[in-house]
C-alpha cells in the first residue's frame, strides 16, 4: 500500500478540466462538447527538456492564432503557469503536455451556439517519451500516401482522421511515418511531422502557408540552418525530388530532427543518415540540452 508520502512523490499522469487537475484517469468531458462532437478545437503538443516546457512562447502563439482562425473566443494567458504546474504535480522528470481547447459543451447543431458556451479547455501530462536513440542513429523508413487533408492545415485542428490514417498505414508498413503529397504530386510535410530534403548541400523544405503547419520544429530548425551557413530554400518538391535526394529527414516537438534512410522502395543516401542531416540533428540537440 503506498503512504501518503509515496502517494506524493510518485509520478502520475494526471488531467486538468476546466480549471481543475486531478488524476488522468478521472478526468472526463461531456458527450456533447463540441470537441467530441465536431472535432470543435485545436491543439498544442508541448515536450520538455531539462523539466522546462519547450518554446512554449511559441506554441501558446501557434495555439492562439488557431483559436482565432476558427472563432473561439478563449485567451490563452492564463496557459503558461497551468503547464507548469501540470508538470510539477506529475512528478515526471521530462513530460509531454497535451492542451485541448474546444467551442464548449452545446446541444448538437453545426451553427455556432447562440450563446456562447464557455470553452473546455483540457490538458494531460504524461511521461515524455521519445523516439529510441537507435532510431536517430541509423534513420527510419516513411511510406509516401495521398495527402487527404483540408485547405487549412496550418490551423492546429484536432480534426486528424486524415493523419491518423495515414500515421496507419505507415504502421502497418513497419514505417516511421507517411509523407503526405498533394493531388499536384507535392510533397506537403509528413502526418505528424514536417519534412525537409537535402540535395547538392541545399536544404529544402515546403513553404510555410496553409498547407502545413506551422510546426515549432521546423521554424527551430530553419534558424539552426540559417546560422549554420547551410544554404536553405522553402520551395516545393515532388516525391520524385525527395526520392532522388542525397538526404531526407523529418521534425516535429518528440521526433525532433529525424533522419530518413528509405521512402516506400527506394533507399535515400545509401541508406545511412547524411552529413548534413547529423550536423543539423547535433546543432538542435545541444541547443536544446545546455539550455
Ligand atoms: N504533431 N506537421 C503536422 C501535421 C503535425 O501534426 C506536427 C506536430 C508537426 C510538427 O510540429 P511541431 O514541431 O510544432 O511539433 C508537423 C504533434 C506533435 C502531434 O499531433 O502529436
Amino acid at each position: 500500500m503506498a503512504t501518503p508520502h509515496e502517494a506524493i512523490t510518485s509520478p502520475e499522469e494526471i488531467a486538468y478540466v476546466n480549471g481543475r487537475f486531478m488524476p488522468l484517469g478521472e478526468a472526463v468531458i461531456s458527450i456533447e462538447d463540441r470537441g467530441f462532437q465536431f472535432a470543435d478545437g485545436v491543439y498544442e503538443v508541448v515536450a520538455t527538456y531539462r523539466g522546462q516546457p519547450y518554446a512554449i512562447d511559441e506554441h501558446m502563439r501557434r495555439l492562439q492564432r488557431s483559436l482565432g482562425e476558427i472563432r473561439i473566443d478563449y485567451d490563452v494567458e492564463p496557459l503558461p503557469p497551468l503547464v507548469e504546474e501540470g508538470i510539477k504535480r506529475s512528478g515526471f522528470g521530462e513530460a509531454l503536455v497535451y492542451i485541448q481547447v474546444t467551442r464548449g459543451v452545446a446541444p448538437r447543431h453545426h451553427e455556432f451556439p447562440a450563446a456562447s458556451p464557455t470553452p473546455t479547455v483540457v490538458m494531460t501530462v504524461k511521461q515524455l517519451q521519445r523516439p529510441d536513440s537507435i532510431l536517430h542513429e541509423n534513420g527510419v523508413s516513411v511510406i509516401s500516401t495521398r495527402d487527404l487533408r483540408w485547405k487549412r492545415c496550418d490551423i492546429k485542428s484536432i480534426a486528424l482522421l486524415p493523419n491518423i490514417l495515414a500515421k496507419q498505414l505507415a504502421y502497418e508498413a513497419g514505417a516511421y511515418e507517411a509523407l503526405l503529397i498533394d493531388d499536384a504530386g507535392r510533397v506537403t510535410e509528413g502526418s505528424s511531422t514536417s519534412s525537409f530534403l537535402v540535395k547538392g548541400g541545399v536544404v529544402y523544405t515546403t513553404p510555410a502557408g496553409s498547407r502545413i503547419l506551422p510546426s515549432i520544429t521546423r521554424s527551430v530548425l530553419v534558424e539552426l540552418i540559417q546560422k549554420l551557413n547551410i544554404p536553405l530554400q522553402e520551395a516545393n518538391s515532388t516525391l520524385d525530388d525527395y526520392r532522388s535526394a542525397d538526404e531526407v529527414f523529418l521534425a516535429g516537438t518528440t521526433t525532433e530532427a529525424m533522419p530518413v534512410v528509405a521512402i516506400d522502395d527506394t533507399q535515400i543516401g545509401g541508406g545511412e543518415p547524411g552529413p548534413v542531416t547529423r550536423r543539423i540533428r547535433e546543432a538542435f540537440v545541444s541547443s536544446v540540452r545546455s539550455g
